[in-house]
């Protein structure tokens, strides 16, 4: 609601009361247009200041509502009725002014921010616009540049920005209503015609054809497909060459658009979700809510290459206390640099002091004693993981919790080397660990629930969004990216070229196609791994193991000691090792048409509808398998993984999302078309539980838990 008094005589203070952030609800709206209605028939109330309660202005538009059919007074009149009031209106803005929420305060006639607080427009991440005016309102206040900036992206700015942008006109230290009743009282009487933001005219730019085309071309490469932030730019184009109103109608003629294009859906979809995910269970029935997380102040991370330092990194900047250990000297003097350089420039960022005082730096694993848990991140190696697991279980106090940064060995088995393997989990961080936002938790068949809500306790506290799934060869996310990229080495057999499968799959949103992200990663990287499978042994068939396809293409260039952009040669070619510019290789082409030749292989014409089938399907056909083995809770959890982990274009949801969109009837029908050309390829064979779905009806995503249940239950 939003609730109406009377201060200091002459004040109506209009209070916004909705938790958790005072979303813009059909009542909260209500009650905007009755206070308002009711201050200006008040002859005493000389002025009205808007606050929102609990410290939080307000997070904007309730999207509990989003789908349902529209009860109350919609957005936009309430803040005409504001802005037309003949009395000043104050919006005081403490914690947050989030997209609706800053709607409403463009709409007041002065604003007073507190200096913690955060304003911005987020509608473009939820793959929306501004649409309460806010896409007219914003440019005519701080001028088209600053506000392309600020809509098309959804960044979020400080206080103080604002007050340099122009967004608020005073920001305070103290209490932000008192200040703004001040303020108020202090411009009562005062004319308000100069207030007025929708009367304003927007700043006039010499070269607004120029500005706007430097907007479109810089939205369309960051957007990856994605059409809001196409749609932002072109309402703030309307805001700078239409009058107001006819401004508006396009902006509601845009945001119609967006939200019929399914992407808002995805978006939403994916934003949920990522909440979802942190309401985890496990196959034994333990939970989030019943499993209580144990505090952790202090955490060791073994072995500091690649992961090791950006995983201390981010326990540092979380304020724990870390012990690294790192057995090379050179390594470790190495790190040490590179974990100090990290943290400079991310407190340099953030304008703090660099908290490089939290760790201290052992060569001796026997200086991790004292703490409550331990991450492990030395090479991908069995053996010496097991060996890292019994020296850490004669070392460690009792209780220690000890985790593994492993991208997909046996978490059970390396438990099993510990006295303690209800202890043991996996904390799997993605590269760069202190940037991706992603942290697969592993829980393995003895990990107790205590283990596994420490574990995604801590990811919480160091900013990850994690997600608890179970142990299996791969997890979650590696285990679904091997079909994928199976199907696009096929696909190099069968007549395509790298350059064409990348193209594919980047059009379809991707950051980065297959190949290119393989010579990101290091080619060595699988090689090692089908090589520790028993995969790689001479003297088998060239293109068969046990039975199935497997294409020898990624060995072949290891051999070759083609490792990717490590190398300046991979799938691709590259100026010089290191390098990041990928050119398409003559030398690859030639002998892929020479391996073709020796394997009896004819090329044929490869369209982008089987490259993006195959490799999408099959993918997906690994989330159901997944799901149906309980290795995943839900479809949000694989959808998560996917989207913050390998780029999967986040308005497109995530992959199973995406199966629901497509139609699971198709899905299932392709692949089954797939599998009668390819029998030998097991991961184009549709899974029982995406049969079991088609045959109840294909029920939207969010009814597939029960289906599954049901398959549980049968088993
Ligand atoms: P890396 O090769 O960069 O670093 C491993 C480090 O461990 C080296 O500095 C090595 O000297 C050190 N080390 C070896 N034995 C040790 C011991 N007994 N005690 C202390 N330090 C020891 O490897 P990277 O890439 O950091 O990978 C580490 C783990 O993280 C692996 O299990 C890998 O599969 C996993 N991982 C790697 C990802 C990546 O993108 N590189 C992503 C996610 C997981």
């Amino acid at each position: 609601m939003a609730q109406y008094t009377r201060i200091s005589g002459s004040v109506g203070l209009i209070t916004l009361k909705n938790p958790p952030v005072n979303a813009l609800s059909a009542v909260v709206r209500q009650g905007i247009v009755d206070s308002v209605e009711r201050a200006l028939g008040e002859p005493e109330v000389k002025c009205l200041v808007i606050c929102g309660q609990s410290g939080k202005f307000c997070g904007g538009a309730d999207i509990r509502e989003f789908g349902k059919k529209m009860t109350g007074p919609p957005l936009i009149p309430v803040f005409h009725a504001i802005e037309a009031a003949a009395k000043p209106v104050v919006a005081a803005i403490e914690g947050i002014a989030l997209g609706g929420g800053l709607e409403l305060a463009l709409g007041c006639h002065y604003r007073i921010a507190h200096s913690k607080a955060k304003l911005g427009l987020p509608e473009v991440t939820l793959g929306l616009l501004p649409a309460a005016a806010g896409s007219q309102r914003l440019p005519r206040l701080i001028g088209v540049p600053a506000a392309l900036d600020l809509i098309t992206t959804g960044r979020h700015v400080t206080a103080a920005e604002a007050l340099q942008l122009g967004i608020v006109d005073q920001v305070t230290d103290h209490n932000t209503v008192d200040a703004a009743v001040k303020f108020a009282l202090s411009v009562a009487g005062q004319s308000l015609d100069a207030r007025r933001i929708s009367t304003f005219p927007c700043p006039r730019l010499s070269n607004l054809d120029a500005v706007f085309e430097a907007a479109m071309q810089k939205v369309r490469q960051a957007a990856r497909g994605a059409i809001a932030p196409i749609a932002c730019v072109q309402a703030v184009r309307a805001a700078a060459t239409l009058p107001y109103a006819q401004g508006l109608e396009r902006e509601k003629e845009l945001m119609a658009t967006l939200f019929t294009s399914g992407q808002a859906r995805a978006l939403q979809y994916s934003f949920f979700a990522q909440r979802a995910v942190g309401r985890w269970s496990m196959p034994s029935g333990a939970r989030w809510d019943t499993s209580k997380p144990k505090p952790i102040r202090k955490a060791a991370v073994i072995g500091l290459g690649t992961m090791g330092r950006g995983i201390t990194v981010g326990l540092a900047q979380a304020g724990l206390s870390v012990v690294a250990v790192e057995t090379q000297e050179k390594q470790l003097m190495e790190a040490k640099q590179a974990v100090s350089g990290m943290l400079e420039r991310g407190a340099k960022k953030r304008g703090v002091s660099p908290p490089l005082g939290n760790i201290s730096y052992s060569s001796n694993i026997k200086t991790v004693g004292d703490v409550d848990l331990v991450i492990e991140a030395v090479f991908e190696d069995m053996a010496l993981k097991k060996e890292v697991f019994q020296q850490l279980s004669a070392v460690c106090r009792p209780g220690t919790f000890l985790c593994t940064n492993t991208s997909g060995l046996d978490i059970d088995d390396l438990a099993s080397q510990t006295p303690n393997p209800e202890l043991v989990v996996g904390m799997h961080f993605f590269a760069p660990a202190h940037v991706m936002k992603l942290l697969e938790v592993v829980y393995g068949p003895r990990s107790s629930p205590q283990a596994v809500a420490t574990a995604m306790q801590l990811g919480k506290v160091i900013g990850k969004v994690s997600v608890a799934v179970g142990n299996c060869q791969g997890f979650v996310g590696n285990r679904m990216l091997s079909p994928y990229l199976s199907q696009a080495n096929f696909l190099l057999e069968e007549g395509a070229t790298p350059e064409f499968v990348d193209q594919v799959l980047e059009e379809f949103g991707f950051a980065m196609g297959a190949f290119r992200m393989s010579d990101l990663s290091g080619l060595d990287v699988g090689w090692r791994v089908r090589k520790a499978a028993g995969l790689v042994v001479p003297g088998q068939p060239a293109r068969m193991r046990q039975g199935c396809r497997y294409s020898p293409l990624g060995d072949l260039l290891c051999e070759q000691g083609r490792f990717g952009q490590k190398t300046g040669s991979g799938w691709y070619q590259y100026d010089k090792p290191g390098s990041r510019v990928a050119k398409p290789d003559p030398w690859l082409h030639s002998f892929l048409e020479e391996y073709r030749t020796r394997h009896g292989l004819v090329a044929r014409r490869i369209d982008h509808q089987e490259v993006l089938e195959r490799c999408l399907y099959s993918l997906i056909n690994e989330g159901f398998r997944i799901l149906e083995e309980g290795i995943a809770a839900g479809p949000e959890d694989i959808d998560v993984i996917y989207v913050l982990g390998y780029s999967w274009p986040r308005h497109r949801g995530g992959p199973m999302f995406y199966a629901d969109m497509v139609g699971l009837t198709r899905v299932l029908e392709r692949l089954e078309f797939y599998h009668q050309a390819h029998p030998d390829v097991p991961s184009l064979q549709p899974c029982n539980l995406l049969r079991k779905l088609v045959a109840s009806g294909s029920p939207p995503i969010h009814r597939w838990r029960e289906v599954i249940k049901k398959v549980h239950s049968q088993l």
